[in-house]
């Protein structure tokens, strides 16, 4: 269905009888604030390295190699210093406030949600907020890592010289609040999935886990094999903070 007046109305009416509203949120929610999605046309995984992309968060090519890593991480928390959140993300922080939307579910590592002031986030891919010495466990807060990041081609303990691994959940590792997450979506009546491919597990199944109606807004295509579309209630393809922004006309939830 396309991003127009009905869908609006129709979508604006789910989330006024709505009690209990859960989010998952993926890379498209933070792509309008200026950092880059993973599979869409201008995805990370889409760009042309020596090394298959897809390898930047694999824990084996990691162990191997961090440098790999490191190079595209070095960007990133240079992105994150500048970047503020989309209205998505203030949208969500609004619905929050009103006392709708209990929990955001975000595959998102960029802290955006926190930042446009939602409380209940669950990041369950993690974040660059701490990091661990792979060998010796010794815990870095978010400042030492990113001076030793931005310093040694690969940071390495002050104590066993082992390396340094921000705490983001790489493939081969498990995710986090994984219990948390299938309790904050099952209990919704409404969930809304935004900006992701759903192709990543065990996040992408978590849709199924939700009794209550579904609103899937994203511009390109989503994987069926996890949430199969007939469990979809309403699909939007668009823009998320042009879809947001229509939607806010109705509920004039006060953004800030
Ligand atoms: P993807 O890049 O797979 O999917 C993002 C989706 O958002 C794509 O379908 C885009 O077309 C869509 N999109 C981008 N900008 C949009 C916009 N402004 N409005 C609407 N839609 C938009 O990202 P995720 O599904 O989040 O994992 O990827 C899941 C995981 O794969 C990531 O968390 C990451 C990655 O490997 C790890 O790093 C462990
Ligand atoms: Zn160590």
């Amino acid at each position: 269905m396309k991003n127009n007046h009905e869908t609006i109305l129709k979508c604006a009416s789910m989330v006024e009888k709505a009690e209990s509203v859960a989010v998952l949120s993926g890379a498209g929610v933070s792509t309008s604030s200026g950092i880059p999605d993973f599979r869409g046309p201008n995805g990370i995984y889409r760009r042309k390295y020596d090394v298959d992309p897809e390898m930047i968060f694999d824990i084996d090519f990691f162990s191997r190699d961090p440098s790999f890593f490191y190079k595209f991480h070095r960007e990133f928390l240079e992105a994150l210093e500048e970047v503020s959140p989309s209205y998505t993300h203030k949208f969500l922080a609004a619905l929050e406030r009103e006392g709708r939307l209990k929990g955001i579910v975000t595959q998102n590592i960029d802290a955006l949600h926190h930042k446009a002031g939602s409380q209940k986030v669950l990041e369950i891919h993690g974040g660059v907020w701490k990091s661990t010495c792979l060998s010796c466990g010794k815990s870095y807060d978010y400042e030492t890592s990113r001076r030793k990041t931005m310093d040694e081609d690969i940071p390495r303990c002050e104590i066993c010289g082992g390396v340094i691994k921000p705490d983001i959940v790489f493939f081969g590792e498990n995710v986090k609040h994984l219990e948390a997450s299938r309790s904050i979506i099952s209990q919704a009546d409404l969930l809304f999935v935004l900006g992701s491919s759903l192709t990543v597990v065990p996040a992408a199944l978590l849709p199924s886990c939700c009794t209550g109606r579904i609103v899937v807004v994203n511009k390109g295509e989503v994987s069926g094999a996890y949430l199969p579309p007939d469990r979809i209630d309403l699909r939007v393809e668009g823009d998320l903070d042009e879809f947001f922004r229509g939607l806010n006309e109705k509920l004039n939830l006060t953004i800030q």
